[in-house]
């Protein structure tokens, strides 16, 4: 688990108001570094909004978000993203008149002031994504799948130390999913530390080493994936209250 291990990344009773709303409600959570974590919960519990609060997109009402051990949840974006928070939006929006290339070559140009260094950054994340073939070709003429690899992309090719996925798999068919499972993995085997943003559960549990379950804001459930989908408060939150105890009883019900 995380709590021994390195951690990168500890958000600390992070709560964030909208209006009368409480979108995250004293939410804690860690990444250790080198891993990939889950952030799982049904629609609308939060996730997005505490995503946002970690890359600097949405300020927290409270709590704290540490990154290699400073509070950054003063700092802008584009002061997370220098520091290594680089996150894609589950909204995808590519520059659709750039070219593939140019399009992560934005990304490229945080940490490469020089237009041929951006543009080989860009080619060799490009590849390393799986749009080696696309690199010439208009941002707008990319599949979803396609679009999806681009948005990983852009925000690899920052150099981030903690790379925020926001449903990256989300739209795709599942022979894409089965695609782009292994290219998250091979970020991650790159040093990246990664805490992803999925609804996709056969990617979740074949990715993620820790996992953080949100629900209406809170935090209710962390541990590996076997544990958290055994954890009759996680199958409450997806399924609606009583439904635990309903699966248990046709449990019985089957095998009896
Ligand atoms: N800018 C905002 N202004 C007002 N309410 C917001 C804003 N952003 C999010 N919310 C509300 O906060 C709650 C949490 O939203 P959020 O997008 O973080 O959820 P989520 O877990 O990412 O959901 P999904 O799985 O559907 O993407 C929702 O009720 C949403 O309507
Ligand atoms: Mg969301």
């Amino acid at each position: 688990m995380t709590a021994g291990g390195d951690v990168i990344l500890s958000v600390e009773n992070a709560s964030r108001r909208f209006g009368g709303l409480l979108a995250v409600d004293d939410a804690s959570m860690t990444a250790g570094r080198g891993r990939i974590t889950g952030l799982i919960g049904p629609n609308g519990a939060g996730k997005t909004t505490l995503f946002a609060m970690i890359s600097g997109f949405i300020e927290p009402t409270a709590g704290r978000i540490v990154f290699e051990g400073a509070d950054i949840a003063a700092l802008p974006p584009h002061r997370r993203a220098i520091a290594g928070i680089a996150r894609t939006f589950q909204i995808v929006q590519p520059f659709a008149g750039l070219s593939v290339r140019d399009n992560i070559a934005v990304g490229a140009h945080l940490r490469r002031p020089g237009r041929e260094h951006a543009l080989a950054r860009a080619d060799e994340v490009g590849r390393l994504v799986g749009l080696g073939d696309k690199l010439d070709d208009p941002a707008s003429d990319l599949t979803v799948s396609g679009r999806k690899r681009l948005e990983l992309a852009r925000a690899l090719a920052t150099d981030p130390k903690l790379l925020l996925l926001d449903e990256v798999l989300a739209g795709l068919n599942p022979s894409e999913v089965r695609d782009v499972v292994p290219v998250i993995r091979s970020i991650r085997d790159t040093g990246v530390t990664i805490v992803m943003v999925e609804h996709v559960m056969q990617a979740v549990m074949s990715l993620c080493e820790d996992i953080f379950v949100l629900a209406q804001g809170r935090i209710i459930a962390r541990g590996g994936p076997a544990e958290v989908t055994r954890d009759p408060k996680v199958v409450e939150a997806y399924l609606g209250h009583g439904a635990a105890a309903r699966l248990v009883a046709r449990e019985g019900a089957d095998h009896g």
